[in-house]
């Protein structure tokens, strides 16, 4: 970590825990050099970071002073969307709104990826020339799906430390979370079929729900608790569900991560239905808390759960690679693995299964972790003063979004439109419900180094707001 960084996050813990209190003065610059040893240069930094964060200001000529703490906003309602079937169509949408957020001189609240600046590049990179340049072309074959056995037996050990003992056999390699999702729902469900989905959700999940040709029931979710087992239960008896799509941790958007208690029981539920839940799982490795709270499949003693997980959030994003642990339905889902797509890029899987093996990956984690908390407590800083009074907002467990309830007067179609002519990407509400619900709400991204500049997006996106509402 950064030196500014460490000596800012060590000042935000003394503000956090109390030891410095709002209205007290900072040691000046010259002072902290001199007994800590560090450059002016690198006190300036970790200051601005701290103002960045709202945890204290400069006053002229005077120095820094800690602010005063704001109180918690509210956090958004329970959704509550309609009971009935749908068919969905938000490609459109979907793909405007991302559209806005590949221009890099745009600042990226709107954006779906975490800072390329907080992975081990140069660590992938010579893993990846090694595999590259040791593989043994016969290997090709045997790696057909379900894929690399090196690879499978590392993830089938990460497993091991959440207490679940998934063989090798049960693990398909795949080209990112978003194969495994859409392979487990075409290895499921046939055209016209109804499938059980979170409101708000991941857009991913309705663009496959849209391309398969699928209905779709939006179950209420809470923000903190997230799906709501009564109105599952509810739309049980009412639909014929061939699947369920769920994230049960650092649900997309919200953030919402269900107690184990909660996960149990959808399991039981589902289990004693015969309904598949397909668990999109992509931000597990993002959770904040130690230890972490373990997935749905964890309680899954019949096979009924297809535990879909990814390496782009967290290690690798661009190298595509995710898998899934498919219980029963493991050779239908490796069929449709060979029919899609015939097997996974090879030096990709080795280069990964060196970096779980040799690489440091515990370590990379629990840093990707401590700067992702650091900036999300920043971004919901910025949130609390410059956005205006009314808003809810959810703090999620990790994770790297923000999920705001905006004025019911809002319109986050339109806040997206003027917030890219002001060069800031948002992703309105809309994107994450088959109807089109959540028009009111943004998702803002912290998986940025929060600097003034976010600090300054957020100011002009509270303008906009003030203007629309
Ligand atoms: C909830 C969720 N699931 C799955 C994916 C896809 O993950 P991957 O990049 O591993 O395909 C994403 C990516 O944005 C996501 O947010």
């Amino acid at each position: 970590m950064k030196l500014y960084l460490a000596v800012a996050q060590e000042l935000g813990a003394m503000i956090r825990g109390g030891t410095l209190r709002s209205g007290e003065k900072l040691p000046s610059i010259r002072e902290f050099c001199r007994t800590r040893g560090v450059s002016p240069a690198t006190v300036l930094h970790a200051y601005d970071t701290l103002a960045a964060e709202g945890l204290i200001e400069s006053s002229p000529r005077s120095g820094y002073y800690v602010l005063e703490k704001r109180k918690a906003a509210a956090v958004p309602r329970t959704s509550t969307p309609s009971a009935n079937s749908t068919r969905v169509l938000v490609s459109d949408l979907v793909f405007d709104t991302l559209e806005a957020t590949r221009d890099r001189e745009v600042v990226p609240l709107g954006s779906a990826f975490p800072s390329p600046t907080l992975f081990p590049w140069t660590r992938l990179a010579r893993y990846l020339g090694g595999s590259a340049r040791h593989m043994n072309p016969w290997s090709t074959v045997a790696s057909l799906p379900p894929g690399d056995l090196e690879l499978r037996r590392q993830i089938a050990r990460r497993y091991l430390r959440l207490g679940m003992t998934i063989g090798v056999e049960q693990i398909i390699i795949t080209a990112g979370a978003l194969e495994a999702l859409n392979l487990s729902l075409q290895a499921i469900t046939r055209p016209g079929d109804t499938i059980a989905i979170e409101s708000p959700t991941f857009y991913g999940c309705l663009q496959a729900a849209e391309r398969l040709g699928l209905h779709v029931v939006e179950i209420p979710t809470h923000p903190h608790e997230g799906v709501d087992l009564t109105g599952l239960s509810r739309a049980i008896a009412k639909h014929p569900i061939r699947a369920c799509w769920f994230m049960t941790t650092l649900h997309h958007p919200t953030g919402a991560t269900a107690p184990p208690e909660k996960k149990r029981d959808l399991v039981r539920l589902l289990t004693g239905h015969g309904i598949p839940l397909i668990e999109d799982d992509a931000y597990a490795e993002l959770q904040y808390s130690s230890p972490p709270s373990p997935p749905a499949k964890a309680f899954d003693d019949k096979g009924w759960v297809l535990h879909c997980g990814s390496f782009s959030k967290c290690l690798a994003p661009g190298y595509r690679l995710g898998w899934l642990a498919a219980g029963r339905f493991t050779q239908e889902v490796a069929r449709q693995k060979i029919e899609s797509s015939l097997a996974t890029s090879l030096p990709i899987q080795q280069c990964i299964a060196q970096m779980l093996h040799h690489g440091g990956y515990e370590a990379h984690l629990v840093r990707l972790r401590e700067v992702l908390a650091s900036q999300q407590a920043a971004a919901l800083n910025s949130v609390q003063r410059h956005f205006p009074a009314g808003f809810r907002v959810a703090q999620p467990l990790g994770g790297y979004f923000l999920w705001i309830e905006c004025a019911a007067s809002v319109d986050a179609l339109e806040v997206h439109r003027l917030a890219v002519e002001s060069g800031i990407s948002v992703a309105p509400g809309p994107m994450f419900s088959a109807r089109r619900q959540f028009g009111n709400f943004l998702r803002l991204n912290c998986g940025h180094p929060w600097t003034t500049s976010m600090d300054r997006a957020v100011q002009r996106l509270g303008e906009i707001l003030r203007r629309g509402s």
